[in-house]
C-alpha cells in the first residue's frame, strides 16, 4: 500500500511538472509573439526605410549622364611635346614621365629615391596635367609666382610642386636643382607656355561645383561610395596596386597611403569638383556621371575617413585668408570647424565677403 501511494505521488508530481512546462511554454510563445508584433514591426519598418534610401541611391549607380559642365570648344590644350626643340626634349619627356609614373621613380619602391606615398601626380592631374577640368597645369606657367594665403608668401612653381609632394603625396620633395625637380618644373612650364602671362587658361584646374543649401552628408556619401566607387578604390579606400606592386592601378582615397589632411583634395570643394568632372573613371566634364549633391556627399564621406596628418601650424599666417572650406580653426569668423568642413558654405562665403568690405 505504502509502495503504491509512493508511486501515485511521484506520478502526480510528474503530471504537475508536465502541466507547468506546458503553461510555461505557452507563456513563452505568447511573449515572443507580443515582442514580434510591437518591436519587430518597428525593426522591419526601419529596415524598409534604410532599404528605400539604399535602393534609391543604388538605382542611380548605373551611369547617368548629367549635362556637360562646359560646352565651349576653345578650352585650353597643352603645347605638344613633339614641338619642343631637340635640346629640351629629353628633359621635358623625363618631366612628363615623372608626372605620369611618379611612383616608379620616387615611390616606396622607386628607382631614384623613396620620397612619396606611392601615388602618381597624374592620379590627380589627369593626362599628365593636360585634361580640361582634370586639375590640369594650364594656368601654372602664366600665373606663378603668385601670393598664396596658405603660406602667406609669394610662391614660385618649385614651391607649389613641393607642396603637392609634401601633402598630396604625403612625402618629401626632391631638392630644387635635382634632375627630377628641374624636369617636372620644365614640363609644367612648357605645357602652359601658350597661355599669356597673367591670364587663366580656360578649363584649367578644378571645376567649381555649385554650393548646396545644406551640409554635405557623409552617411549618404557612404552609400553612394559603395555603389559607384568601391569596385576600384575598395571598401577600405586603400585602392589597389598593379601587378608589379610598384604603382597603383587604382589609387587610395584614404588610409596610410593616401593624401594627408593638409592636401588640396581634403577641402570638400576641391574633392567634389575633381570627381564631378572625372569620376567614376570614364566620366568627364563633357559627360559627368554625378549630380552636384552626389559629388558633395561622396566628398564628405571620403574626407571623414582616417588619413595621415601633417603639422599645419605654419599654414595661413593670416587666418582671415583661409579658404571657406579649410576645416581647421582658428577662424576669423564665428562658424565651427564642422561647418567649415561640411557646410552649409553659403553663409560662410557671405560672411567672408562682408568682412572684406568692412
Ligand atoms: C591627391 C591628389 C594630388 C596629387 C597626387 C598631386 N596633386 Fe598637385 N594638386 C592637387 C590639388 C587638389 C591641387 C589644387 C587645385 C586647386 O586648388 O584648384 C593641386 C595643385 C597643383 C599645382 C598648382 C596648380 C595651379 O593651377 O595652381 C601644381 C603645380 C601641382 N599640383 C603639381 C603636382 C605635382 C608635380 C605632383 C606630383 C609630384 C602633384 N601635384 C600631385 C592634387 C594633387
Ligand atoms: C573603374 C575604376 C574607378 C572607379 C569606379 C572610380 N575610380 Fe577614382 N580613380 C580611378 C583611377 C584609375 C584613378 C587614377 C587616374 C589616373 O591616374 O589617370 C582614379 C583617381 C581618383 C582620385 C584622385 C586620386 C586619389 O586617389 O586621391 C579620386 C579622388 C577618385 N578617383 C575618386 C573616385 C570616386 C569618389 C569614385 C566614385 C564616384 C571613383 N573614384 C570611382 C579609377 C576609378
Amino acid at each position: 500500500m505504502d509502495v503504491n501511494s509512493d508511486k501515485d505521488i511521484s506520478k502526480l508530481i510528474k503530471q504537475v511538472n508536465a502541466l507547468l512546462w506546458g503553461v510555461g511554454g505557452i507563456l513563452a510563445v505568447v511573449v515572443v509573439m507580443v515582442l514580434l508584433i510591437f518591436v519587430g514591426d518597428d525593426m522591419v519598418r526601419e529596415d524598409a526605410e534604410a532599404g528605400e534610401l539604399n535602393r534609391a541611391l543604388i538605382d542611380s549607380a548605373a551611369p547617368v549622364n548629367h549635362p556637360p559642365l562646359d560646352e565651349s570648344n576653345d578650352l585650353w590644350t597643352a603645347v605638344d611635346l613633339t614641338q619642343a626643340p631637340a635640346s629640351a626634349k629629353a628633359q621635358l619627356e623625363y618631366g612628363k614621365d615623372l608626372i605620369v609614373n611618379t611612383a616608379k621613380y620616387l615611390g616606396p619602391k622607386g628607382s631614384v629615391a623613396h620620397l612619396t606615398n606611392g601615388m602618381n601626380c597624374q592620379n590627380c592631374h589627369l593626362n599628365a596635367g593636360t585634361q580640361p577640368y582634370g586639375n590640369n597645369y594650364g594656368s601654372v606657367a602664366s600665373t606663378y609666382p603668385k601670393y598664396r594665403g596658405r603660406s602667406g608668401a609669394i610662391e614660385d612653381i618649385y614651391k607649389r610642386v613641393a607642396d603637392c609632394f609634401e601633402r598630396s603625396l604625403n612625402g618629401t620633395a626632391p631638392k630644387v636643382g635635382s634632375k627630377e625637380m628641374e624636369a617636372i618644373v620644365a614640363y609644367i612650364n612648357y605645357v602652359g607656355s601658350n597661355v599669356k602671362k597673367g591670364e587663366k587658361a580656360k578649363g584649367s584646374g578644378i571645376y567649381d561645383v555649385a554650393l548646396l543649401d545644406r551640409a554635405a552628408d557623409p552617411a549618404k556619401g557612404k552609400v553612394l561610395y559603395a555603389a559607384k566607387c568601391v569596385s576600384c578604390h575598395q571598401t577600405d579606400g586603400s585602392g589597389m596596386l598593379n601587378a608589379d606592386k610598384v604603382a597603383y592601378q587604382y589609387p587610395p582615397l584614404w588610409g596610410d597611403h593616401s593624401y594627408n589632411h593638409g592636401a588640396g583634395l581634403y577641402r570638400l570643394s576641391r574633392f567634389a569638383g575633381y570627381i564631378k568632372a572625372n569620376m567614376p573613371l570614364g566620366a568627364s566634364y563633357k559627360a559627368p556621371q554625378l549630380s552636384d549633391e552626389e559629388a558633395w556627399d561622396i566628398a564628405a564621406y571620403v574626407n571623414s575617413m582616417p588619413r595621415p596628418s601633417k603639422d599645419l601650424s605654419k599654414d595661413w599666417p593670416k587666418i582671415e585668408e583661409k579658404n571657406f572650406d579649410h576645416p581647421f580653426g582658428p577662424f576669423a569668423d564665428a562658424f565651427s570647424e564642422e561647418q567649415h568642413k561640411y557646410g552649409p558654405f553659403k553663409p560662410i562665403k557671405a560672411a567672408q565677403k562682408q568682412a572684406k568690405k568692412g
